[in-house]
């Protein structure tokens, strides 16, 4: 497998961490900015990544490139290249328009839209696609569960929900805080926390009813009917929602 990746960031170096990690046989040209992110690849993976002296060799060595610069960045990037019609470009960059980037670069084998995520090094987590594509779907395989948009605007609701990252850890963060706070230790409550929030998800994976119903499954006057009437009464969980709505008109305008 030839990859090429334009944008050697965060999130272009997770995917090829994740790919040079798979045990698939896999070849990488990098673009040579962020140098330093290069060169750790490269270093990382010696008998898989090499950094491109530009773009245009990345483009010119892959089967498969990966585009994933700055939104404001993607078509001055991809105006400036030339692409042959075999090629078959992956775009991270929420918002690129997939119709208007093969009218700029002509006819392309595969283009697509697909959102990874920092874990995707780990090769574990989503990684969404759009629209849906057999050869593509198997490839992403490799880096996580590929999860099918039918259109972009499904693409837009599951872009809208990775913002809940930061929240997410920053909840986790305040209750490993407040347990220290008690008298736990670090790693005591980040063992504990992330092994019963882990356990939730798993069982919300493969629970046949709807989600309420598992989030109900408690004491009545207990200790989660509790918490849970709390935070519902004072709007902290609507709190959550009012964010997926506000931040959906962002990825909606981008
Ligand atoms: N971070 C995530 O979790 C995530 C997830 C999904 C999608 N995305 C999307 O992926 C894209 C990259 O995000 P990021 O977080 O990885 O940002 P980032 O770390 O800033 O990466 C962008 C990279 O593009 C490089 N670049 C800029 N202009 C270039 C050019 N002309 N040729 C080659 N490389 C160029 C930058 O190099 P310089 O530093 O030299 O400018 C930088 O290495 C964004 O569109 C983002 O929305 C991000």
């Amino acid at each position: 497998m030839n990859i090429g990746l334009i944008g050697t960031g965060i999130i272009g170096s997770a995917v090829v961490t994740g790919f040079c990690e798979s045990g698939s046989p896999v070849s990488v040209c990098v673009s040579p900015r962020t140098r330093e992110k290069a060169e750790k690849l490269r270093d990382t993976y010696p008998d898989k990544v090499r950094i491109g002296v530009d773009n245009q060799q990345v483009v010119d060595e892959s089967e498969w490139i990966f585009l994933a610069v700055l939104p404001q960045q993607a078509m001055d990037v991809l105006g400036g290249l030339r692409f042959t019609p075999e090629k078959k470009l992956i775009s991270l960059v929420p918002g690129l328009d997939l119709e208007e980037t093969v009218r700029r670069v002509g006819p392309l084998a595969v283009c697509v839209d697909v959102v990874p995520l920092p874990f995707a090094a780990r090769r574990i987590g989503p990684v969404v696609l759009c629209p849906p594509h057999p050869e593509v779907r198997e490839l992403l395989s490799l880096l996580g569960t590929v999860v099918e948009a039918e259109t972009p605007e499904q693409m837009s609701v599951l872009r809208t929900t990775t913002a809940l990252m930061s929240p997410y850890y920053m909840l986790l963060a305040k209750v490993v805080a407040w347990c220290r706070e008690k008298g736990l230790g670090e790693e005591q409550a980040r063992t504990y926390l992330t092994s019963y929030w882990g356990a939730l998800g798993q069982m919300a994976a493969v629970f046949p009813g709807p989600l309420e119903e598992l989030a109900m499954e408690m004491t009545p006057g207990g200790l989660n009917w509790q918490a849970f009437n709390q935070l519902e009464d004072t709007g902290a969980l609507q709190e959550w929602k009012s964010a997926l709505e506000t931040i959906w008109e962002r990825v909606r305008s981008m």
